[in-house]
């Protein structure tokens, strides 16, 4: 057995079934005791919300926390994000531009104002309202807003910075951590998720309760790094170290 670098999207990936992640959590805790594992959680929640998820869930203290899809991230329990990380992908952005730009869009209904970040901006949008995101799109484009638009569950639309999402974020850790693809595995349900497995080179796992637009990307990209798991949530994740062989 030898380290990697785990990766894992919380709301219905990590987090879904008490008693698989129970089971998870304890063998991630000793494979990072006995050969120094690093465990990273990548989510689109804010501070606030992923304070809440760890509390009521009880989560392993992460090595590092990908936030807010991935515009902000956390190192060792720090309290404040990683600036190297935040300047880097803060150029070009403008905040108040893109919100202006979006009131055009009476569909957009923006989310709470703890989801709204410095490098954010999220809106709920229903599925069969997302036929305007082209418009959209060209809309932020026209006022050279170099931003990307990530639609997550048929509900979550977030605005971020084109140089980041939570794949480019994990890009940045495995960097600074020196862990190659084939010792990393990310893990992941839905659209926001894609950017984790879009390099095509680190391990994948796909959770068995996957939403349809991760699905989709998955058949329309296939791959042999990425594993498709029958069992949901942690049960999925524990089924896919199995497979790649992080764990026995
Ligand atoms: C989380 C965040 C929300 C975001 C969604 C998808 O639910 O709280 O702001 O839109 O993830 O990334
Ligand atoms: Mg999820």
């Amino acid at each position: 057995m030898a380290k990697f670098l785990f990766v894992t999207d919380l709301d219905n990936t990590l987090v879904g079934d008490d008693q698989a992640l129970a089971q998870l959590n304890n063998s991630l805790q000793k494979h990072r005791q006995e050969y120094g594992t690093r465990i990273i959680y990548a989510t689109g929640r804010s501070p606030d919300l992923y304070q809440e998820l760890k509390e009521a869930k009880n989560l392993l203290d992460p090595d590092a926390l990908v936030l807010s899809v991935g515009t902000e991230i956390y190192i060792d329990g720090s309290p404040h994000p990683n600036s190297t990380w935040s300047e880097k992908i803060s150029s070009g952005w403008n905040r108040h531009k893109v919100v202006a730009t979006t009131t055009q869009f009476p569909e957009l209904k923006p989310q709470p104002e703890s989801e709204q970040r410095p490098l954010k901006v999220s809106f709920f949008l229903e599925q069969s309202l997302s036929t305007i995101l082209p418009q959209l799109e060209s809309e932020l484009q026209k006022s050279k807003l170099n931003v990307k638009l990530i639609y997550s569950s048929g509900k979550d639309l977030d605005i971020v910075p084109q140089s980041s999402d939570k794949g480019q974020a994990v890009h940045f850790l495995q960097q600074k951590w020196k862990f190659v693809a084939e010792h990393t595995v990310v893990c992941g349900d839905s659209g926001n998720d894609i950017a984790l497995f879009a390099n095509g080179v680190e391990r994948g796992i796909i959770v068995g309760n996957a939403r349809p637009e991760l699905l989709q990307w998955h058949n329309e990209h296939p791959n042999v790094y990425r594993y498709l798991a029958q069992n949901s949530c942690a049960g999925g994740i524990l089924e896919g170290l199995e497979h790649f062989g992080f764990l026995k």
